[in-house]
């Protein structure tokens, strides 16, 4: 393996971690989404509705960029759960827990964004450099938004 390939395999090694987190985080936000309750139930069931549904195509996006470079998407609920590095929530929690618990998620899929990011500028891969950073905006969008729910 040449130089050159070595960096493609680590760009394609971050990107199926951050496909793993991503689909892990559209499962806390699909939870999330059924079983909030309380004052807010209207305005965070809508809101994580809105995130899961955009992270919905984002996902797809990421792992077909996976394959166009000659990598394989992982896949799979158990696979995916033991890769993305995120923990699970109560299905009884609070609201204030859930959206504490998402900031949270939502940050290690930022961190997983930062490191293919990276890796994807050592290796000169332009494209993929330009879907990190624009994942990178909508996660910080969620960030802002569920800190700023937090007061
Ligand atoms: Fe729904």
């Amino acid at each position: 393996m040449n130089q050159q390939d070595k960096m493609n395999q680590q760009v394609i090694d971050a990107l199926r971690q951050t496909v793993a987190s991503t689909y892990a985080l559209m499962g806390q936000l699909h939870l999330c989404h059924w079983n909030v309750r309380g004052n807010s139930f209207f305005s965070l069931h809508d809101a994580f509705q809105a995130q899961y549904t955009e992270i919905f195509t984002a996902v797809d996006e990421i792992a077909e960029r996976i394959r166009a470079i000659g990598g394989l998407a992982p896949g799979g609920l158990g696979a995916l759960a033991q890769m993305s590095g995120i923990k699970e929530i109560a299905e009884d929690a609070t609201a204030d827990q859930m959206v504490a618990h998402l900031l949270e998620a939502h940050q290690k899929v930022l961190s997983d964004v930062a490191i293919v990011r990276e890796k994807a500028g050592e290796a000169k891969d332009l494209a993929t450099e330009d879907m990190m950073i624009g994942r990178k905006q909508v996660h910080q969008k969620a960030v802002w938004m569920l800190t700023s729910y937090l007061g």
